[in-house]
């Protein structure tokens, strides 16, 4: 019968024969699904998988620090960190359309990708984390409504170009199973249980342009929520949540003075599959807290909302 213990040797076994003496590259992101099928690859294949991270200077606090520390402090993989954090803010300066953001961001991630890839000379396989919802979500179902919501750019998006063959081991799963399956394969439950996180990082949570100073403001907000809700135990009751830094100064009064500085939602939501989704019902008192945390320990921020939007008519993101 099926276990993941039995799946496991069994994708061993099948990365083992599709490999052969090839070499595979495997780009990681930070997030579960890309880090499970590199230490289920690495596994099968040891050094003839190489790990490319790039590092788009979009990610949460010490988020770059902890995947580097894992995969080459912890299992020994070999990596690629290329820190492209200024070219990433440079080809984002001005763009504060939600669309554009993403292709901007999709097309230079693919671009130093592949600088990478062909820097090591080429591979002749591509590891990626695909799970199964993703395999259906990018094809088009007929009868269905053909509008394109949101692009996500984590599915085929690489060019033709990159002629490499697709080891994608994870392609018959669903998030609840990855996540057992990194745990069955040693990656440690702070890893396995991470909610997810999209391709396009904190530049889909700051509507309008972003920038070096946006970021930073909406880095401390966001370590504020999460450390308050691994702390109250909430964190894995939730699917997602996160901090959006709001385009919209208010007023507000700190000591003796006036403040003029931004608005944060917080978003906390449940749900299987990320396609439907329901507000968390927060205690009145946990929100008040983070918010006064936020509102003090943040300079720059002065006023915190939660966003109480359920998908659909909402997305999870603002953007
Ligand atoms: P929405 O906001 O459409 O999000 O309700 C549904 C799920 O998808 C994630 N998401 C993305 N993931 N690239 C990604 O890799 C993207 O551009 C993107 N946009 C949204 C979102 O975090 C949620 O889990």
């Amino acid at each position: 019968d099926w276990t993941m213990a039995s799946f496991r040797q069994t994708q061993i076994d099948t990365i083992r024969k599709q490999v052969g003496s090839g070499r595979v590259i495997c780009g990681l992101s930070g997030g579960v699904d890309s880090a499970v099928a590199a230490a289920l690859i690495h596994e099968a294949i040891g050094d003839q998988l190489t790990c490319i991270f790039v590092d788009h200077g979009l990610l949460r606090e010490n988020e770059a620090d902890q995947v580097v520390e894992l995969f080459r402090g912890r299992f020994n993989i070999k990596l690629i960190h290329r820190d492209a954090s200024d070219m990433f803010l440079g080809a984002l300066e001005g763009v504060d359309d939600p669309e554009k953001k993403r292709k901007t961001i999709g097309k230079l991630f693919i671009d130093v990708f592949e600088e990478e890839a062909a820097k090591l000379g080429g591979a002749d396989f591509l590891a990626q984390g695909t799970l199964y919802p993703d395999v259906i979500e990018s094809v088009s179902f007929t009868g269905g409504p053909s509008v394109t919501i949101k692009s996500h750019h984590n599915v085929g998006g690489l060019p033709d170009r990159m002629r490499m063959k697709l080891v994608e081991p994870l392609r018959e799963l669903f998030k609840d199973e990855v996540r057992l399956l990194g745990l069955e394969l040693g990656l440690p439950h702070s890893m396995v249980g991470r909610h997810p996180f999209p391709g396009p990082g904190l530049a889909i949570r700051i509507p309008g342009a972003i920038s070096k100073e946006k970021l930073a403001l909406l880095r401390r907000a966001d370590t504020i929520f999460l450390e308050e809700l691994r702390n109250n135990n909430l964190y894995d009751a939730i699917w997602q949540a996160f901090a959006v830094l709001l385009p919209v100064r208010s007023v507000g009064v700190m000591g003796d003075g006036r403040t003029y500085d931004l608005a944060c939602a917080l978003r906390a939501v449940t749900s299987t599959d990320g396609m439907t989704a329901d507000v968390y019902p927060f205690e009145v008192s946990f929100l008040t807290r983070v918010a006064s945390r936020i509102v003090n320990e943040v300079r720059g921020i002065n006023r915190v909302t939660y966003d109480i939007t359920s998908k659909p008519p909402g997305t999870i993101e603002w953007e």
